[in-house]
């Protein structure tokens, strides 16, 4: 089966909704997906892009029909001050019927490629420990585990402890 991969543009937000769903139901956290197309497009496609995406499509049967995005990966680049510039993944996701084929390695290829063109020292990435296959397929491209061998944790203030953290509002 042939696909190409390309670089995400706005007419592809509602299928990298579509994947941002598929991989959140994957993960059993299908309820917490709060972003909307227009949010999507404004995010990713606005003055400053908040992130940006590779997509990877499929030719449909005939030469007529659309091409189908089957899979994608979401990245931006973030900053440690030891070493500099990094990438971070952020979402990673293949449609079942087309993982084995190759994709997602081309996808990580492609990210690859960007790092060392934007002269990044890394690219860090959160998986949910209980996604083995993932812990696996990317053990076996040489990535450490971080929370085993240098022992962080994650941590997040949500929206609440920031308004509370921040200036009170004017009375
Ligand atoms: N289905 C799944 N995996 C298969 C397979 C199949 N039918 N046939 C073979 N594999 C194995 C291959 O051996 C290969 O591993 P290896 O290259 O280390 O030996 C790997 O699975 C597939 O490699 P590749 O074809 O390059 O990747 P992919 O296109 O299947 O995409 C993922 C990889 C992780 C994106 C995809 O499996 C996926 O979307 N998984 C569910 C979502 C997920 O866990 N995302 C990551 C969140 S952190």
């Amino acid at each position: 089966m042939e696909y190409k991969l390309r670089k995400a543009e706005p007419r592809d937000v509602s299928d990298i909704l579509r994947l941002v769903k598929e991989l959140a139901t994957y993960e059993r956290m299908e309820d917490q997906v709060m972003m909307t197309e227009a949010e999507l497009l404004e995010d990713g496609f606005g003055d400053t892009p908040f992130y940006h995406c590779f997509i990877a499509e499929i030719q449909g049967e005939s030469s007529s029909d659309d091409p189908k995005v089957v899979g994608f990966v979401m990245y931006y680049f973030t900053y440690d001050p030891w070493v500099g510039k990094q990438l971070y993944l952020e979402e990673f996701y293949v449609m079942r019927e087309y993982r084995g084929l190759g994709i997602g390695s081309e996808l990580l290829r492609n990210l690859s490629d960007l790092a060392m063109k934007t002269r990044c020292t890394g690219m860090m990435f959160v998986v949910a420990e209980n996604n083995e296959p993932s812990v696996q397929y990317y053990k076996r491209r040489g990535a450490e585990d971080l929370s085993q061998e240098e022992g962080w944790r994650l941590f997040r203030f949500d929206k609440d402890s920031l308004v509370k953290m921040g200036t009170p509002p004017e009375e």
